[in-house]
């Protein structure tokens, strides 16, 4: 292959292709014009992918096409059979693959070299190959290995508890020490034909060993962060692959979402109050752990009708809408944009407050809201609405829980203690929503606006609960 010899025209056009996916990537940095953002990415992909397919070296057109039509089928069927909730597994099983496929191509270059364009002169693998081969068969490796167990984690596979062994972080930092140390080694002695070195192999297990030890210690309730860290390996695990390939496209594609995974991580990290730096390590969040339940005792607390519901909010002045995970199983987006526009015409003023991570995957909630058609002026952040529930007459839960749980604010003992959390208890009235009293959020512990002397509980599926306070509106 004459890997280095890339043609005036294909360099122009991933080029191109890597100028669309930044314009894509800013493009959906807000609601309003992701769908243009949208749009640049799928052209780039568009661009890119049929350069490639022009300038194919190591594989047949029809091998090609064979492989898109096997990968692209499995991922037509996967995409249109998956849940909305099942979608964070998905994104770390894709995760999985990419860091598999990085694994692939470094040991296919390892052991057919010249085929990749690699050999030097003296018949062996010029060690700047052999750097980059190491560097992207262990991101790789890191990436599938620690995907496989986020996926068991939230496919509920494996336990969401932390598994946590003793000197965890001696023995990670031994290992990714170990495995720079041989990267270094390989790159620079020993024997360098193709498939020779067992330095390689070495650093492949041990790269398998890290990512999975770097993700059992870590909770449940701290997946997100975790899932978006893995995205982020995946995209650096990409790029080491454009390196291997020679190809500029995929070494752009791979640092942008590289990049932009671990920026998306940090704000997670934030918005959850963790500290990046215990993510990077693994472990953090250990004593967090989802679903664990608390023993509930029994408190008072105030059952509310659809009719009650109706009845307030069309007197109130304001009412802030906090969608959470619930809206989106119910998938009561659609019923919960005509409760707004109903109250709109009595002339009520209607917010709806996300949480970076309401729901189970970033976006999630701005995404079912803009399927439903809200607008965007009428969606806000936690930090532009969290100072307005102390004038809003009405704060609205549906479906959330864990971020308006005030434990968050007040219980350091709490696994969801640090978290922002929206000041709903500062509201005159809360409506919540949720299908049973026993039924608790992600993290599994109880939450006092429940039991709060302003609040009415609204004990049923989302979007029936939603459908009926439209009715009761509507008369
Ligand atoms: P959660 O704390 O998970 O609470 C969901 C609530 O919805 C529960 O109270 C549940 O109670 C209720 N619910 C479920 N199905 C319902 C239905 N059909 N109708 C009505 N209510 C229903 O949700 P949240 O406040 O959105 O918090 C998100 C949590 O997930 C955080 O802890 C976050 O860290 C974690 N997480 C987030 C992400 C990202 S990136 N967003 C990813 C993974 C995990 P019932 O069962 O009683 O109905």
């Amino acid at each position: 292959m004459e890997a280095h010899s890339v043609s005036p025209w294909v360099a122009v056009a991933y080029l191109i292709a890597g100028v669309c996916f930044i314009l894509a990537l800013r493009g959906l940095s807000s609601p309003a014009t992701s769908r243009r953002g949208n749009r640049y990415g799928m052209l780039g992909m568009g661009i890119a992918v049929v350069t490639t397919l022009v300038t194919h070296e190591i594989a047949s057109l029809p091998e090609i096409l064979v492989a898109i039509a096997i990968g692209g089928g499995v991922g037509f069927v996967m995409a249109r059979r998956i849940q909305m909730t099942a979608m964070p597994q998905l994104v770390a099983a894709f995760h999985s693959l990419v860091g598999l496929a990085a694994v692939l191509v470094a040991v296919a270059a390892f052991l057919n070299p010249e085929a990749f364009g690699i050999l030097g002169a003296d018949g062996n693998i010029m060690p700047v190959s052999r750097l980059e081969m190491a560097l992207g068969v262990a991101i790789g490796a890191i990436t599938f290995s620690g995907s496989v167990i986020a996926f068991a984690k939230l496919n509920g596979n494996m336990s969401g508890s932390p598994i946590l062994l003793p000197a965890r972080h001696v023995i990670n930092l031994g290992t990714l020490g170990a495995i720079l140390v041989l990267t270094a080694l390989f790159a620079h002695s020993g024997a360098a034909g193709p498939g020779e070195n067992p330095l390689f192999w070495i650093i492949v297990g041990l790269a398998f060993a890290i990512g999975f030890l770097l993700i059992i210690p870590i909770g449940g309730a701290d997946m997100p962060v975790v899932v978006s860290m893995l995205n982020s390996y995946s995209g650096w695990a990409a790029a080491a692959m454009g390196f291997t390939l020679h190809n500029t496209a995929m070494i752009v594609t791979g640092a942008l979402v590289g990049s932009s995974g671990a920026i998306l991580s940090y704000i997670m990290c934030k918005a959850m109050n963790r500290s990046f730096l215990s993510v990077i390590a693994g472990g953090f969040g250990a004593e967090a752990g989802a679903g664990g339940g608390e023993t509930q005792e029994q408190r008072p607390w105030k059952r509310g009708s659809a009719e009650d519901a109706a009845f307030l909010m069309k007197e109130a002045e304001n009412v802030i809408i906090i969608p959470g995970y619930g809206m989106a199983v119910a998938q009561a987006q659609h019923v919960l944009r005509e409760m707004a526009d109903q109250l709109k015409k009595h002339g009520v003023g209607v917010k709806y407050a996300i949480h970076p991570v309401a729901g189970r995957m970033p976006g999630h909630m701005n995404v079912l809201l803009a399927e439903a058609n809200v607008p965007y002026d009428e969606v806000f952040e936690l930090e532009d609405i969290n100072g307005e529930f102390a004038q809003c007459d009405v704060a609205f839960i549906i479906g959330a829980n864990d971020v308006v749980n005030p434990a968050a604010k007040t219980d350091k003992t709490s696994p969801i203690y640090g978290m922002p959390v929206f000041d709903v208890d500062k509201a005159k009235t809360i409506f919540f929503i949720k299908r049973s009293m026993g039924g608790q959020g992600y993290a599994g512990v109880d939450n006092d606006v429940f039991y709060m002397d302003q609040t009415m509980m609204l004990l049923a599926d989302a979007k029936k609960m939603v459908e009926d306070i439209n009715k009761a509106l509507a008369e």
